[in-house]
């Protein structure tokens, strides 16, 4: 890894289901990096669940909740975390601003079928809790397009294990 990139923070984007999680785990780990997942620094500030909020408050008022964890992690030192951000943590500019000033944008992407079956688990995900989760996967996808293609670099998981998908992240960081 060059010089300045130590100085950057990882950060993984992308869709539900796509392994951000498990991925910066393990990336964290083998950089020697902390790993914070925004969707839990949300849920241990308001004593929540994500699906509880959406339920209670709606998606306006977790968005913003999401945006003041994501500005709360401004104040580490740069290059010191791998952030692990809810998947529409880049809908909002200013979000994906603030994640790049101090950190490199790593996008994980995966095919549809693949996110119906890595987030089919009940109730964990509110905006998938529908009649079709398929028809609102492709819809939020084609939505999101742009925000997720505003990246450094993209991976496609699929067939990919989290720890396939991590070495190849650090072999693209080599030459960066
Ligand atoms: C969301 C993704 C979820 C969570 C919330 C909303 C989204 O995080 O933040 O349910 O809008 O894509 P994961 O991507 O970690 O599942």
């Amino acid at each position: 890894m060059k010089l300045d990139l130590k100085h950057k923070n990882l950060v993984l984007t992308g869709f539900m289901g796509t392994g951000k999680t498990e991925t910066g785990l393990i990336l964290a780990r083998s950089t020697g990096r902390r790993f914070v997942d925004s969707d839990k620094l949300v849920e241990e500030k308001t004593g929540k669940s994500v699906a509880g909020i959406f339920k209670e408050s709606g998606e306006v008022y977790f968005r913003d909740l999401e945006s003041k964890a994501l500005k709360s992690l401004d104040r580490c030192k740069a290059g010191s975390l791998v952030i692990s951000t809810g998947g529409g943590a880049v809908i909002r500019e200013q979000n994906r601003m603030l994640l790049r000033k101090k950190g490199i944008i790593i996008n994980l992407t995966a095919r549809v079928e693949d996110i119906i079956s890595r987030t089919s688990e009940a109730g964990s995900r509110p905006l998938l809790d529908v009649a079709n989760p398929g028809e609102k996967i492709a819809e939020l996808l084609e939505e999101r397009k742009e925000a997720y293609g505003d990246c450094d670099i993209s991976i496609d998981t699929t067939g990919l294990s989290p720890l396939e998908v991590s070495e190849k992240i650090l072999e693209l960081l080599k030459d960066y």
